[in-house]
């Protein structure tokens, strides 16, 4: 099964609903996931769920439709727009494709200019998706084991590749420990030693059919090696070969590592364009963050390379997300919440936190995190931090602590 086109379909009138829908059946790879009879109600679900394909009629409550239009062109880059309309003047026209809409049809509508118009952002969707002259590599690290390095990668990878329908490789570093494989419950044939023992083999084909495909998603999995020797001949130099080669097949590329600086690691964080530094917000989690800091320095990498994410978030904790910032002299990025149960569950079950609850608040938190990270959407980040009462100066913990 090849990549669907996710859409919504948005139209009060039943009989006109049932004929979009039965216009839409025949057509190849499109994928409806959801109808509405009114576009308010639909807006959240849009929001949520980011479809590539949007086909709704404004005949009724116009100017409230162009409004909601213009709200969802405006945040889903990514998102193509059909508008229907009985009313064809030329001033709803222009209206409409102000608002971001690709195409204005008039109802009744004629089956094949219905399917045309379909099939052409089909294929500009496709094409979108297609285009691998871009690649971005996002690792996920921190000194320390059990911060979320594995859950972070991997649920990103999936809402990543879920949301762009591009193509992302999945690529676990963690030699000989990985748990990316028991994140997603995948006994995949080939990992990275194998990979890297046919190097001068490797193209488009071969990596594509060597990966393992995540479901019917446009997601790939490339695992660590299970056995210690095979795992110690791979070099650093490797791993720049392998991430170069993926860069030209892949969208994305997410990289989990392990919680050391071994070479492997570096050269990993070297090769990318962000890395997420990952913590919890305790003391000695964010006295390792500031070790991590001084390393990146001497790395030499940009403060626009690392993003802090703090995982486990929890309202009303003693020390607060401004401490920390304060204390690494570095925003942090996002924070992810703190929901174990959610979670454990989908670590047992080896499945995405997406498939285990998607209305969880760390679902929507890994949704928002990809749509943040990923190039095809504008995004506004609306986790401001409030106004607060400071409980205590963490920065005067750290000075007390260096002074001793
Ligand atoms: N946002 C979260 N909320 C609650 N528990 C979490 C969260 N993220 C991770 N965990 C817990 O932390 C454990 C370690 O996560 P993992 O991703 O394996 O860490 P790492 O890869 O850094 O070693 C997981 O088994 C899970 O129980
Ligand atoms: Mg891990």
């Amino acid at each position: 099964m090849g990549i669907k086109i996710d859409t919504v379909v948005i139209d009060p009138e039943n009989n006109s609903r049932e004929l979009i829908l039965n216009y839409l059946a025949q057509i190849e790879d499109i994928n409806v996931t959801q109808e509405f009879n009114d576009v308010l109600t639909a807006m959240n679900f849009i929001t949520d769920s980011r479809p590539n394909l949007i086909i709704v009629d404004i005949s009724q409550k116009t100017q409230m439709a162009l409004d909601i239009i213009v709200k969802i062109s405006n945040t889903l880059k990514n998102s193509k727009i059909i508008v229907l309309s009985y009313d064809m003047s030329p001033e709803i026209v222009i209206k409409a494709l102000r608002a971001g809409a690709r195409e204005f049809l008039v109802k009744p509508l004629i089956e094949a200019d219905f399917v045309m118009a379909v099939e052409k952002l089909k294929d500009l969707i496709l094409g979108n998706i297609n285009d691998t002259t871009k690649c971005k590599v996002i690792t996920t690290f921190s000194n320390k084991g059990g911060i979320g390095k594995t859950a972070i990668a991997t649920n990103l990878a999936v809402e990543i590749a879920n949301m762009t329908k591009e193509r992302v490789a999945l690529v676990d570093l963690n030699m000989q420990m990985g748990d990316v494989t028991t994140f997603l419950d995948l006994n995949p044939s080939f990992d990275t030693a194998y990979v890297i023992n046919n190097l001068e083999r490797i193209d488009e084909g071969f990596l594509l059919s060597t990966l393992e495909k995540y479901n019917n998603s446009s997601l790939y999995v490339l695992a660590d090696p299970p056995d210690l020797e095979q795992a110690e001949v791979i070099t650093s130099d490797n791993i720049t070969t392998l991430i170069n080669i993926l860069r030209n097949v892949f969208s994305y590329i997410i990289i989990d590592t392990t919680a050391s600086f071994d070479g492997k690691t570096i050269t990993a964080l070297d090769n990318s364009d962000l890395v997420l530094l990952i913590t919890i917000i305790n003391l000695p989690s964010v006295r390792n963050c500031q070790r991590c800091f001084d390393l990146f320095k001497r790395l030499g990498y940009t403060k626009d390379k690392i993003k802090i994410i703090v995982n486990r978030y929890m309202e009303n904790e003693e020390i607060k997300v401004e401490d920390v910032e304060e204390v690494l002299g570095h925003p942090v990025y996002f924070k992810i919440p703190n929901n174990y149960f959610t979670i454990i569950n989908s670590i047992n079950k080896g499945l995405p936190v997406c498939e285990i609850n998607p209305h969880s608040n760390i679902a929507k938190s890994f949704r928002e995190l990809a749509a943040l990270l990923s190039d095809n959407f504008t995004y506004t980040n609306n986790q401001k931090p409030q106004t607060r009462e400071k409980a205590f100066n963490l920065l005067d913990i750290f000075k007390k602590k260096e002074e001793n």
